[in-house]
């Protein structure tokens, strides 16, 4: 099935020229994760392999760029406005839609809801939101085995996103920065899924 409007290997040129080489690297690498986490789940490839293509198409751009969009109804939440960090995933999805025309809602959301999550994400969105964390080439491989070590375990996606809201929760804390609510609710709303 065609998801977007370019073949594979346009998607693949376009983000060689817009993003740099370590987010180009980090870019292939979540496509193959995501797709090989799709297969284990039984869901569709293809998909996870555009979702994880896409979902930081933006990430490069300037944050005056990514505030532009911002400006003119690229919908952001309050929580997120702060952090200018988090600005590439809506915009990232509005630019998957727009210049590589993408109508499937799971792969858009997907991209749009990469940094944050939500509670009550789907599995898709799970395994794109894992695949971004979890990617061999440019994530550290201390950070894998930690975030990995309970993924072969009943629950193992719930538990290993568990594991990566954790890491980024005690990050922040760590450095005195403060934690938006939403990450908070999906750190509870896992916790009490394994738990329970
Ligand atoms: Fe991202
Ligand atoms: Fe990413």
């Amino acid at each position: 099935m065609d998801y977007t409007c370019l073949t594979t290997t346009e998607i693949i040129n376009w983000l060689r020229k817009n993003l740099n080489e370590e987010r180009y690297i980090h870019s292939l690498a979540v496509a193959d994760t995501a797709k090989d986490f799709a297969k284990r789940f039984g869901i569709d490839e293809e998909k996870a392999y555009i979702a994880g293509l896409l979902h930081d198409c933006a990430k490069c751009f300037s944050t005056d760029k990514l505030k532009d969009y911002i400006d003119q109804g690229v919908e952001i939440t309050p929580d997120e406005l702060p952090n200018y960090k988090t600005y590439h995933a809506p915009v990232s999805a509005y630019i998957a839609k727009t210049v590589f025309k993408v109508t499937d809602e799971e792969i858009l959301s997907s991209i749009r809801w990469h940094t944050v999550g939500h509670t009550n994400m789907s599995l898709f969105e799970k395994i794109i939101f894992l695949a971004d964390k979890a990617e061999p080439k440019t994530r550290p491989a201390e950070y894998l085995e930690y975030i990995l070590k309970d993924f072969d375990r009943e629950d193992g996606l719930n538990k290993a996103l568990l594991a990566c809201y954790k890491a980024t929760i005690k990050s922040l804390a760590d450095r005195n920065l403060t934690i938006c609510t939403p990450t908070i609710d999906v750190y509870n709303e896992l916790l009490n899924s394994v738990e329970g």
